[in-house]
């Protein structure tokens, strides 16, 4: 389907859509000999500076990967942990993001948390959806698989109900189904804490986008890495499939 490839873009520019596995929150904390829950709580400091940094450096989406499908293996008290500390995330930043123009978005299936924090999400939702600035997006509860089995789901209803041909199904029609479909093109892909995998991110839309696997360890994560990674970004050479 070469039709809908973008050509490749020239090298020397800025990635409109950045996504970050934020990892290594753990391992900050036990470096330091604390609870796992303190690194977490840095890290969301971190997320607060590089939200910030984000908008300063011009990105137009900055998508964070903050607790995965998979995640809810962790201990009960370490999952309790995370979501006390999201409540606490969205109760104090509302404000900030609405008044820096921000639009919010959740991608995951955050319905599956507990009602105040759906409560809490869908106000936020609400109250920046008009906002015309840059996109915040946080996965909760996500898990690509379950995004695209979800896509192809809802093709197989359309398709039985004649809505559909199933011969038209082409990569056009799977990403429209998915949750970020209206969103551009990932560029660039961050790993932190020197893990090399995708952990069941955004596994459809990264599959021309860059990787970038760094060590620093979330927490210790700031607008000066970010830059630099925007910089690495710079002098890659994307091919799409092209010469
Ligand atoms: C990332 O840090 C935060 C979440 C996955 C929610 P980790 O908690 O995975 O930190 P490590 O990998 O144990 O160091
Ligand atoms: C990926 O980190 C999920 C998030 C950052 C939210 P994990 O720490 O859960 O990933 P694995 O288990 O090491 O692959
Ligand atoms: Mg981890």
């Amino acid at each position: 389907m070469a039709t809908q490839i973008d050509p490749a873009p020239v090298a020397g520019t800025r990635p409109r859509h950045v996504a970050i596995i934020m990892d290594g929150n753990g391992r900050w904390a036990k470096a330091r000999r604390l609870p796992r829950v303190a690194g977490h709580k840095q890290g969301v400091e971190a997320v607060r500076r590089v939200t910030r940094a984000a908008r300063d450096l011009g990105l137009e989406v900055l998508t964070l990967y903050a607790f995965s499908s998979e995640n809810w293996r962790r201990p009960v008290e370490e999952v309790r942990d995370l979501m006390g500390l999201l409540r606490h995330f969205l109760r104090a930043e509302i404000a900030t993001l609405v008044a820096d123009n921000v639009r919010l978005r959740v991608i995951g299936d955050y319905r599956a948390l507990s009602d105040d924090l759906v409560a809490l999400i869908d106000d936020a939702l609400a109250r920046t959806a008009a906002n015309t600035g840059p996109t915040l997006v946080i996965a909760l509860n996500y898990g690509a698989q379950a995004e695209i089995a979800a896509a192809a789901r809802r093709l197989a209803t359309a398709a039985r109900n004649g809505a559909i041909d199933p011969a038209a199904i082409d990569e056009a029609s799977v990403e429209a189904e998915l949750t970020t479909h209206d969103l551009p093109p990932l560029d660039l892909m961050i790993r932190t804490s020197g893990e090399q995998r995708l952990s069941n991110f955004l596994l459809w839309q990264a599959a021309y986008a860059e990787l970038l696997f760094v060590d620093t360890l979330w927490p210790d994560f700031d607008a000066a890495t970010l830059a630099e990674a925007l910089d690495i970004f710079s002098r890659r050479q994307r091919r799409f499939g092209g010469l």
